[in-house]
């Protein structure tokens, strides 16, 4: 026996234009929990993709037990009891959890000597006893579509085990989950630590790593830059290692100090295409100074509230007011010029122009004013000089600065043009829908320093955010949604995050 369950030696993996793994090793002992952590795009997901046989690496090899093996797909990996929950679920939404847990790999006996048929009842057992010894809650004969996001992570792991996985790797799983839920996560993953299970815990969130994990790889750029054990390691350390320099882990927020009501949104109701009420009677206002912030779990209505506030989706009822006047029927144009700004959701459908440069997109919103252009004539310098100081003001990183086609951008990069220039607006109210997603550590600080100088400027602030950690340290007021209905506005020094969690969820005595 080795000492090492899994080793993955040198590994090099190259995409298109880019080294996505660089002379990777690491080795991971049977039964300890072993966090990969990375920014986004430090190759995490490619590094254990590779280990699940999707991927074959370029250069380097894969041990398992000691043995070098060599996967064509993920059912060779699978073979050796390898198993992967990814951060896309990959269940068939209108089959029973049984259903989706036995595709391909089927309890079969043989009727007859011809055919094989599916043992569904077996199946079912088996399914609903490991659920009940891993406290998984779910039951064999549930349909996916009737599912949370919880409970199909869950299933996922529930596959693995009817399985037999004995290494499970696990891609982001938090990223989609409230804090109890992850709770509760953390918790399984102990469990199954304690049965002898070898847990590869992929994660951008440290605190989740010092919370479970035996020891932690880091990664950045592709390489391996240090593996610690986390009991040694301190959080400040292992943020540091992440980003490559010394980062502030607390926003510094000052004091609030409102003034008067700027947005007013009274019994508004949004309808989606189908006809059903995507926001029901959502009532709030926000002030001059103050950060307002929807918490929910993706998907119960903030993006619609958002859109409806900013014109892209109509009122069904209810009203909008900003600085007094009515703005429930104007159109996007005019409620941009009376004083919205918005950082989008969807930045490549809403937010900028693909196929435009970066000064174009950057100027969007001027450039047929003075002094860009006076009697219908664009002054380029005047484009161009305001694209430059908006590139170092919220380093906006990109091959040809101003005439870089934003097709070509990086995603942190395009929000990063599209938040400096709602930010510039010098808006009464700007509306950031999930303004640091897909963002790394250090342009998070950046985007969020920025918010916060926006509302001591005096600017009303409508941030809709999934993270709540982000919604925490910045909110002055928190609004929690579910079902398209705010369940509860209050301070925001007045709730937990685990209070705040429990709206989300739905319940309503926190
Ligand atoms: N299938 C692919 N084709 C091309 N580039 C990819 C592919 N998958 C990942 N990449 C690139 O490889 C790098 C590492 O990505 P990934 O492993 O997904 O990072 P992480 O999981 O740490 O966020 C990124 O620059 C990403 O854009
Ligand atoms: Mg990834």
């Amino acid at each position: 026996m080795s000492e090492y369950i899994v080793e993955m030696r040198h590994i090099t993996k190259y995409f298109p234009g880019i080294t996505a793994n660089d002379d990777v090793s690491i080795a991971i002992r049977k039964g300890e929990v072993y966090a990969l952590l990375g920014e986004n795009g430090a190759g995490k997901s490619t590094l254990m993709s590779m280990l699940f046989g999707m991927y074959e690496p370029d250069r380097g090899e894969i041990l398992i037990d000691g043995r070098p093996v060599v996967f064509h797909s993920s059912n060779d990996a699978a073979a050796l009891s390898i198993g992967m929950v990814h951060q896309h679920f990959t269940l068939v939404e209108n089959y029973t959890v049984a259903e989706n847990i036995v595709l391909g790999k089927e309890p079969v006996k043989r009727r007859f000597g011809l055919l094989p048929w599916v043992d569904m009842a077996q199946a079912n057992q088996e399914i609903n006893a490991l659920s009940q010894k891993y406290g998984l809650a779910v039951n064999a004969t549930d349909r996916i579509e009737d599912l949370p996001v919880s409970a199909r992570q869950r299933v996922e792991i529930l596959k693995m085990l009817y399985r037999r996985a004995e290494i499970m790797i696990f891609d982001e799983p938090t990223a989609v989950l409230t804090p109890q839920e992850i709770e509760a996560l953390l918790k399984i993953i102990e469990d199954l630590r304690s049965d002898g299970k070898t847990i590869i815990l992929i994660t951008h969130k440290i605190r989740e790593i010092k919370q479970t994990a035996d020891r932690c790889a880091i990664l950045r750029a592709g390489r391996l830059i240090d593996v610690r054990n986390v009991a040694e390691t301190s959080i400040q350390e292992m943020a540091d290692l992440m980003v490559g320099r010394r980062v502030s882990l607390e926003t510094h927020k000052s004091p609030s100090s409102f003034g008067d009501t700027v947005l007013c949104v009274e019994h508004l109701t949004v309808k989606n295409e189908q006809r059903f009420d995507v926001v029901r009677d959502v009532s709030f206002s926000i002030r001059a100074g103050e950060i307002f912030a929807i918490a929910g779990v993706s998907g119960n209505g903030q993006t619609e509230i958002a859109d409806a506030i900013a014109g892209l989706m109509n009122a069904a009822a209810g009203t909008i007011r900003l600085n007094g006047s009515d703005i429930t029927r104007a159109s996007i144009r005019e409620r941009a010029s009376s004083g919205v700004a918005y950082v989008p959701e969807d930045r490549q459908k809403t937010g900028v122009v693909l196929d435009f440069t970066l000064q174009e997109n950057l100027s969007l919103r001027k450039y047929h004013r003075p002094p860009f252009s006076e009697h219908g004539v664009i002054h380029r310098d005047q484009v161009r000089k305001y694209a430059q100081t908006l590139i170092e003001r919220y380093d906006i990183r990109s091959g040809q600065g101003p005439d870089t086609c934003v097709r070509s951008m990086s995603g942190g990069n395009q929000q990063k043009a599209i938040v400096g220039r709602e930010i510039e607006e010098a808006a009464a109210l700007i509306i950031f829908v999930q303004p640091t997603r897909g963002l790394d550590i250090g342009a998070i600080e950046h985007v969020q320093a920025h918010i916060l100088k926006e509302r001591d400027r005096g600017a009303a602030i409508l941030l809709i955010s999934l993270e709540l950690d982000e919604i925490m340290a910045l909110a002055d007021t928190i609004g929690v949604i579910y079902r398209g209905e705010l369940q509860t506005i209050a301070p925001a020094d007045g709730m937990t995050a685990n209070e705040v969690g429990r709206y989300m969820m739905g319940v309503k005595e926190a």
